[in-house]
């Protein structure tokens, strides 16, 4: 039996240019795709698949984050002195339990991979997820889970991957696969952060999950920066996968959405106001009409 992860690092420090000007004072993690912050759904993923503890990287600006997920006791106590018992419910359904969340804050944007080194003394000598919040993935179970499931038969390191379009792979990490899909689960021999269309080992783009060994963490520290000048995750893996850590590819069953950009951002909107109790009828009237 392999021991599952019970640490989540959640990277939020970055600037969310790709929808500015929202995000000039607002963190993109607290943009609200329906009634919550993208954020919200991504938290729930890690600890429905059993995570117990999540450590959110932020920086400068994000201090909004760290409210959300407390007590917002005046607004609180309003809603039960108004009778407003099922929304104060919801607030108190949806606040982490205390002590089940820390936030390290990154002092210089240097890239993902240093992000995720920023959390390397919460995290120990232990395996490790690592979900990306500027992507939301519907599925159920989610796909943190999904990978969970998959980590008991294997172990070692698992990558949430997906397919792209052969022209969009230069956007994300690609993984190399080798052989054929055992189920979910695809041996690679290699991965790369944003390689040239043309350089591309395949269409499996990196999607933002990861259970990850503490190897990968140890190599972080001596990483250099890689692809676009900064310190890459991808880059550290691919290096502890040299050195013989095992790696496997896993093609989740869902759908991903990158709202970290203006197209996928309304995309999450839409999909998730037409899954939505109360919404989900006149949000399918609207659309007809569009
Ligand atoms: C990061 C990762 C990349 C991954 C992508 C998924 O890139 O470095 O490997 O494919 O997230 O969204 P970023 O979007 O931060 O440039």
């Amino acid at each position: 039996m392999h021991t599952r992860p019970r640490i989540a690092v959640l990277p939020v420090a970055g600037f969310g240019t790709r929808v500015l000007p929202a995000t000039k004072s607002i963190p993109k993690e607290m943009l609200p795709i329906v009634d919550r912050p993208a954020l919200q759904y991504v938290v729930d993923e890690a600890f429905a698949a059993g995570i117990t503890h999540c450590v959110l990287i932020t920086g400068r600006g994000k201090a909004a984050i760290e409210d959300y997920f407390d007590e917002a006791y005046e607004l609180e106590r309003a809603l039960e002195r108004k009778g407003k018992a099922e929304l104060w419910d919801e607030l108190k359904r949806l606040r982490p339990k205390e002590g089940t969340m820390s936030f390290v804050r990154q002092q210089s944007a240097r890239g993902l991979g240093h992000a995720v080194w920023c959390a390397r003394d919460i995290v120990g000598d232990a395996p490790f997820a690592v979900l990306l919040p500027d992507v939301i993935i519907k599925g159920k179970p989610g796909c943190l889970a999904q990978m969970m499931e998959a980590y008991d038969d294997v172990g070692g390191n698992i990558i949430a991957v997906d397919e792209v379009p052969e022209a969009d792979v230069s956007k994300y990490g690609v993984i190399k696969p080798k052989g054929s899909l055992d189920g979910p689960l695809i041996a690679m021999s290699g991965m790369v952060e944003k390689p040239p269309v043309a350089e591309a080992p395949s269409r499996y783009k990196i999607t933002g999950r990861y259970i990850l060994q503490p190897e990968v963490m140890r190599l972080l520290a001596t990483q250099e920066a890689g692809a676009g000048g900064e310190v890459q995750l991808t880059d550290a893996m691919a290096r502890a996968m040299e050195a013989g850590s095992p790696f496997h590819a896993f093609a989740y069953q869902g759908q991903d959405y990158d709202c970290g950009s203006k197209l996928g951002y309304f995309e999450a909107v839409l999909a998730h106001a037409l899954d939505h109790p109360e919404i989900a009828d006149g949000a399918r009237e609207l659309v007809s009409k569009a």
